[in-house]
């Protein structure tokens, strides 16, 4: 057999990039991963109270932290901000509640980004997505990284996490579809599953990082579905639900002082780590099993979509796919409960300079005030540069020539995320983001 032309240009490509230095950049960004600290105006902000009212609390509760003092400037790390949120959210004189962990009894719900064209803004809404409830809410995030291409999982990865190595655990792992040409999914304890969420640099935050194997899953779940009777477009939901009658709450926010009403910092911290409020799914641009069964386990799916003709035409075809899949599915298992929460389209990278894209938003949110957001992500360049390092707008340092444009950008996010959350969590507290943005765009 003689080696073809391809053969040997990948073999030579596989020999270089063996000696390339790839990690120069990462590590500076993994090195660097949350370095952004927040002022107390901007931590009172995200709690919703007022700074005298914080640096009263700062006074009289001996559990607060210290910070780091910049001139007379204090600034606090996210994991301090959930740390003042739990001293806060659990003093008993507390008014309402600030920490808003699900209780025993309510079930993790899901959340899917996800689009047939690549490029839309799904693993950038995604990552700001799980870290705005965090900030905003203090809920306990889990990113599920359904893409090989492993973007959302660099928006979160520090040193410690083995990204891009063959053997680090992947959905594919966790749904137990790793051996491809295996009769049976491989069996995993709820303890094991639970082992599969890599922590990140922000509190209560986990990751299943994305990876080249995840397409190990496709042909697994393909060969299952010809010849045995695993139901394959419910594995992730099941395996979801698996995972759940082990790991759910345990700590209520009452649980976290003792007798004395001493903060318990042993408690906080098991119960920080001990559940999931809410699951975080990126998915990659198609409809591949493996996506499908990102869809299927989604309460809601949100479709990040960028306006322009031809990409909109992307969107017809993903969801009337989906529309197919659906039927089938339905066919053979009528009573399954798909997406039972809020669905809507995101426009993503929208060009506010002229006004094709918000006329085609007009348009589409005309006749789907349901479906459509009226809140979207404008197009921005203090993203591009935060995006060279993998930096979410939440994390960003910009320097001092882009402040304005990242700071306008994070108020975007934040009315984008308010938007979901309102849609999402009717029940949770919802914040002026969104409204403010509704009023200046269609006011
Ligand atoms: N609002 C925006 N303005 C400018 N660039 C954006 C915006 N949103 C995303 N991008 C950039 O577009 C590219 C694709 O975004 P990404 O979230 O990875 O999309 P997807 O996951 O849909 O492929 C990235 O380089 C990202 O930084
Ligand atoms: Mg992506």
């Amino acid at each position: 057999m003689a080696y073809g032309q391809f053969e040997q240009f990948i073999r030579n490509m596989s020999r270089v990039m063996g000696a390339v230095n790839t990690r120069l950049q990462r590590d500076l960004t993994l090195r660097t991963r949350v370095a952004r600290r927040f002022s107390m105006v901007e931590v009172a902000s995200l709690l919703g109270v007022d700074t005298t009212y914080l640096t009263r609390i700062s006074n009289e509760e001996p559990a607060f932290p210290d910070g780091e003092k910049r001139g007379r400037e204090r600034t606090f790390s996210p994991s301090e901000i959930m740390l003042i949120r739990a001293l806060i959210g659990s003093n008993p004189a507390a008014k309402r509640p600030y920490l808003h962990w699900r209780r025993k009894g309510q079930p993790v719900k899901v959340v899917t980004f996800g689009a047939q064209k690549g490029g839309t803004g799904k693993s950038l809404s995604a990552a700001h997505f799980a870290q705005y409830v965090n900030l905003h809410y203090g809920l306990r995030v889990g990113v599920i990284d359904a893409d090989p291409q492993a973007t959302v999982s660099l928006y979160f990865a520090d040193q410690s996490l083995p990204l891009f190595q063959p053997n680090t655990p992947t959905l594919a792992d966790f749904m137990g579809v790793d051996t491809p040409g295996a009769d049976d999914l491989t069996e995993r304890t709820p303890q094991d599953l639970d082992a599969v969420w890599h922590p990140t640099p922000w509190p209560g935050i986990k990751l299943i990082p994305g990876g080249a194997n995840i397409q190990n899953g496709d042909i697994s779940l393909f060969f299952m579905s010809q010849r045995s009777h695993v139901p394959v477009y419910r594995v992730l939901k099941d395996t979801i639900a698996k995972w759940e009658e082990f790991n759910g709450p345990k700590t209520a926010v009452e649980n976290l002082r003792g007798d004395n009403g001493r903060f318990d910092h042993e408690a906080y911290e098991t119960a920080l780590n001990e559940t999931l409020d809410v699951i975080v799914i990126d998915q990659q641009p198609s409809l591949t099993l493996m996506q499908l069964n990102g869809l299927i386990a989604a309460d809601s799916v949100v479709i990040p979509q960028t306006m322009k003709g031809f990409d909109l035409a992307t969107l017809a075809t993903y969801v009337s796919n989906i529309g197919e899949y659906l039927e089938f599915i339905m066919g053979f298992e009528a009573d399954i409960e798909i997406g039972a929460g809020e669905h809507m389209v995101l426009p993503t990278i929208v060009q506010e300079q002229n006004t094709q894209d918000t006329d085609q938003i007009v348009e589409l949110y005309r006749k789907a005030p349901r479906e459509v957001l009226q809140v979207w992500y404008g197009r921005s360049d203090a993203i591009a540069n935060a995006a060279e390092e993998y930096k979410s707008i939440y994390e960003y340092l910009p320097p001092s020539s882009r402040r304005v444009s990242a700071r306008a950008f994070m108020a975007n996010a934040n009315a984008v995320n308010d938007a979901l959350v309102q849609r999402i969590w009717p029940d949770l507290p919802p914040r002026e983001f969104a409204a403010k943005f509704i009023e200046e765009r269609w006011g």
